[in-house]
């Protein structure tokens, strides 16, 4: 076992690892954070996506040894600070971009790594982004919406679903 330390959403965190611990498994068992998902064992559905470092990783196929030190952000800091819904989960509740729930915090998770680096993406952009993440409920076009609205644009013209 090997002793860790990490930022997860803002709050430091050690724990002891092996060298086969993912990040997914430290996230869920060792912190008790459960938002993020496991959904597969080939690293497509997406389900495990956080940041690490800003960038989205899927956990499932991230090593907690590989990361020591990193700045990691999970569905759960996702809030704002008084704990309302942040922008982005916001859009998804008001366009019904979820069902089940299972996929959504990866999706917001990569929704929020896609609107850094391009804030106003067009449906096309989103629909490629999301190619990493998979949806057994919602047929993707309310999730879609919900980024775009998430992003400041006007999704009216969009097709109800
Ligand atoms: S759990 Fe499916 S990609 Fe990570
Ligand atoms: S809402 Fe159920 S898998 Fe996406």
């Amino acid at each position: 076992m090997t002793q860790v330390t990490m930022t997860v959403n803002g709050k430091a965190v050690s724990g002891d690892v092996e060298g086969r611990t993912l990040l997914s498994e430290f996230l869920r068992e060792g912190q008790r954070m459960t938002g993020t998902h496991v959904g597969c064992d080939t690293s497509q559905c997406g389900a495990c996506v956080v940041h690490v470092n800003g960038e989205a990783v899927k956990s499932c196929t991230t090593l907690v040894l590989d990361i020591d030190g990193a700045e990691v952000k999970t569905i759960e800091g996702m809030t704002n600070a008084d704990g309302s819904l942040g922008v982005i989960q916001q859009a998804f509740q008001d366009h019904h971009g979820l069902q089940c729930g299972f996929c959504t915090p990866g999706m917001v998770m990569s929704a929020a790594a896609l609107l850094k680096d391009n804030p106003k993406p067009s449906e096309a952009e989103v629909r490629e982004y999301l190619e990493g993440n998979i949806c057994r409920c919602t047929g993707y076009h309310n999730i879609v919406k919900a980024i775009m609205a998430a992003s400041g644009q006007d999704v009216a013209p969009m097709a109800a679903e």
